[in-house]
C-alpha cells in the first residue's frame, strides 16, 4: 500500500473502534491523524477544572475562547495539551465522558473547534499529503468534500463491551451495566442535539464493525482508499 493523498473522514459513535482504526490507518499510510473527540474532551476538562457548569452554554463558550488547546497529528505520538499541560490521560475519565455531550452541543464551541479542525486538516495535508480524521461530523460538516467518508457502526452491546475492555486494560474498575447505560445515553444525546447531530453523510460508506476485528476494518478501509485512487 502507498501513501494516503487527501482526507479520510471517519465518523460514528464511540465503541466502534474508530479512534484505534483511524490512528492505525494513518500510521500505515504515512498520513496525519486528527482525533476531534479529544478536542471536545479538552474543552470539557477545562470546564470541569474551572468549575464551569457544562450545561451553561455561555460560560462554556467563553472558556473555550480563552483556553489554549494543542492537539498532535502524528499517529505514533497523539496527544492533547490544555494551556501547555499534557491532558492525554485526564480527558478519558468517566467524569469527562459524562459532561462531554453537553459541551459538544454548544454551537459556539462547535464553531470554534470546527474552524480549528479545518485549519489543522489543511496544514497537515499540505505537509504530509493526507490525514485521517476521526469524529462525528467530519463527513457532514468539517470536511464535506473529503474523497472518502466512512461511517462506522456497531451494536450498543458490542460497543459497551469494547469500552469496558478498554477500561479494564487501563486498570480502571468496570461496571458493565453502567458502561452500557452511558454508551446509550451518549448516543441519544449525540444524535438528538440540534447542532450537527451524529449522522452519516449521504455519500458515506457505512461499515458495521460488530463482527469485525480491528485488522479486518483496516483492510476494508485500505481497500476503499485504494478503489478511490487515494493511495500513491
Ligand atoms: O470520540 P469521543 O468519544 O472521544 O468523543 C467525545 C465526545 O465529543 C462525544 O460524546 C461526541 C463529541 N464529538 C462531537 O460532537 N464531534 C466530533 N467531531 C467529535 C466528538
Amino acid at each position: 500500500t502507498g501513501a494516503l493523498r487527501g482526507v479520510v473522514a471517519l465518523d460514528g459513535p464511540s465503541g466502534t473502534g474508530k479512534t484505534t482504526v483511524a490512528r492505525k490507518l494513518a500510521a500505515n499510510l504515512g498520513a496525519g491523524f486528527l482525533d476531534t473527540g479529544a478536542m471536545y474532551r479538552v474543552v470539557t476538562l477545562a470546564a470541569l477544572e474551572a468549575d464551569v457548569d457544562p450545561a451553561d452554554a455561555a460560560e462554556v463558550a467563553s472558556l473555550a475562547e480563552r483556553l489554549r488547546l494543542d492537539i498532535a497529528t502524528d499517529p505514533s505520538a497523539p496527544g492533547a495539551r490544555l494551556d501547555g499541560a499534557d491532558v492525554g490521560e485526564s480527558i478519558r475519565t468517566a467524569r469527562v465522558d459524562a459532561a462531554v455531550s453537553a459541551v459538544s452541543a454548544v454551537p459556539e464551541v462547535r464553531e470554534l473547534l470546527v474552524r480549528r479542525q479545518r485549519a489543522i486538516i489543511a496544514e497537515t495535508v499540505e505537509r504530509v499529503g493526507g490525514i485521517v480524521v476521526d469524529g462525528r461530523d467530519i463527513g457532514t460538516v468539517v470536511a464535506p468534500d473529503a474523497p472518502l467518508k466512512v461511517f462506522l457502526t456497531a451494536s450498543s452491546e458490542v460497543r459497551a463491551a469494547r469500552r469496558g475492555a478498554q477500561d479494564t486494560a487501563a486498570g480502571r474498575p468496570v461496571d458493565q451495566a453502567a458502561v452500557l447505560a452511558s454508551v446509550r445515553r451518549r448516543d441519544e444525546l449525540d444524535s438528538s442535539r440540534a447542532t450537527s447531530p451524529l449522522r452519516a453523510a449521504d455519500d458515506a460508506v457505512e461499515l458495521d464493525t460488530s463482527e469485525l476485528s480491528i485488522e479486518q476494518v483496516l483492510t476494508a478501509l485500505t481497500e476503499l482508499a485504494g478503489h478511490r485512487g487515494l493511495l500513491d
